[in-house]
């Protein structure tokens, strides 16, 4: 037998990889510092954000309603956090909450096929609404924990099991979510995380629902109605398989945006998908648990048009789904990769990793998805509605 496959030598590299990733994670956090450092933004960015001028804000910081801004040394100021946006924007009116009677939005970044995008796109749309004033939670329910690993923690060192989804699967006595939700280095942005031991929960739940509790099916949806009140929207980033962890994530969404990259492997099992999805949806609603979509969307992902094949399958896709398909493809960027080999996003970068060509295109997709789910968000709160309505967006 080859040595290298005893247990003992693959819990060795198990060991070892986690030595690895908890060096890379070290490589997120600024010299001198402990701790993953909030994004700052500059004054022309934060005006933007808060929807003032720069004067405005300046005005606010004289007269005493807003504090006065740190400086360096040289006597430059060191940029805003998102803290200090969220405060101008509470001071301004200008939060972009919804009203208590707009339903909060739960989004389920789903494709049962593995690598498609779903967690990049779960952490960055998160970062991205967080950026723009919303209080957003993002449901990490991968076993996998590649959202958790985005925030800088390495899930089976950082992560107990009860800090994550697992306890609240099990215990049905337990009515909140609330132990689980943890503060990020982004003002306004929450996490529920994620370790391997979410995995025990697959199984788990599969065993009780076949003894006949099916409602457990609907464990993930009372989790998430017990902290709808402190959001705006919850992201909710599935395990890359159609268990009982995805179908729970199905019957908690109100929405759904579905990651395709434009491969015929890949667009292959998206129709496996689709299948799926609709034979489930029919089997949901036999147990009494329907899923109730407001939105669903599909998003190109890891699109190289460079290739003709993924063209050809882009322009399929784009005839298929019609307005089905976000108008903006997020394609295949080395910022994404760099970012990630940080356990970061490309929002945190402070400074492109590649050339500022390349960054700057890979946020002008990412923005460009972002914010059209952001609209489509806002079409499902009435008080919004009205106000897109009003501006001429629709
Ligand atoms: N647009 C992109 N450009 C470059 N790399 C990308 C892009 N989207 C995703 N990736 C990379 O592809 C890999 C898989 O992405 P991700 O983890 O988001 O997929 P996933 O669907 O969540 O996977 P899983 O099914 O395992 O949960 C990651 O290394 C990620 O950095
Ligand atoms: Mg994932």
């Amino acid at each position: 037998m080859d040595a290298a496959t005893s247990t003992e030598a693959i819990a060795g590299f198990y060991t070892r990889s986690l030595d690895i990733l908890a060096s890379l994670r070290t490589r997120g956090v600024a010299e001198g510092e402990t701790e993953r450092r909030a994004p700052r933004f500059s004054i022309t960015r934060t005006a933007e954000l808060v929807g003032r001028t720069a004067a405005a804000i300046r005005e606010a910081e004289k007269d005493g309603r807003l504090p006065q801004v740190e400086r360096t040394t040289s006597g430059r100021r060191v940029g805003y956090t998102l803290a200090e946006i969220n405060q101008m924007r509470a001071v301004f009116a200008t939060r972009p909450w919804r009203a208590p009677a707009d339903p909060v939005a739960v989004i389920a970044v789903q494709n049962f096929k593995g690598g498609v995008g779903k967690s990049t796109i779960s952490t960055h749309l998160a970062q991205y609404l967080a950026i723009q004033g919303y209080r957003v939670c993002l449901i990490d329910c991968d076993s996998q924990g590649s959202s958790t690993t985005m925030f800088g923690y390495v899930p089976d060192l950082d992560i107990a099991e009860d800090e994550t989804l697992y306890p609240f699967f099990r215990n049905a006595e337990m009515t909140s979510l609330a132990y689980a939700v943890r503060e990020t280095h982004w003002d306004g942005l929450y996490l529920v995380p994620a370790n391997l031991k979410l995995y025990s929960a697959e199984y788990e739940l599969a065993a009780r629902i076949a003894r006949a509790e099916r409602t457990l099916l609907n464990r993930l949806a009372e989790g998430v109605a017990s902290i709808a009140d402190h959001f705006d929207i919850i992201i909710l980033d599935p395990p890359p398989a159609l268990g009982t962890i995805s179908l729970s994530v199905m019957r908690a969404a109100n929405a759904l945006l579905v990651p395709i990259p434009p491969t015929v492997v890949d667009f292959t099992s998206t129709t496996s998908f689709l299948a799926m999805l609709y034979e489930t949806m029919g089997a949901l609603e036999e147990r009494g648990l329907p899923v109730d979509l407001r939105w669903m969307r599909m998003v190109a992902t890891r699109a190289d048009e460079q290739k003709s094949m993924q063209r050809e399958l882009l322009g399929l896709m784009r005839n298929l789904f019609g307005t089905t398909l976000l108008r903006t493809v997020l394609k295949d960027s080395a910022e994404i990769d760099n970012a990630s080999a940080r356990l970061m996003t490309v929002y945190e970068l402070e400074q492109p990793v590649t050339s500022r060509e390349t960054y700057q295109r890979c946020l002008t997709y990412l923005n460009g998805v972002n914010a059209e789910v952001e609209t489509l968000t806002r079409l499902t709160w009435p008080s919004h509605a009205e106000r897109l309505r009003s501006a001429g967006v629709l």
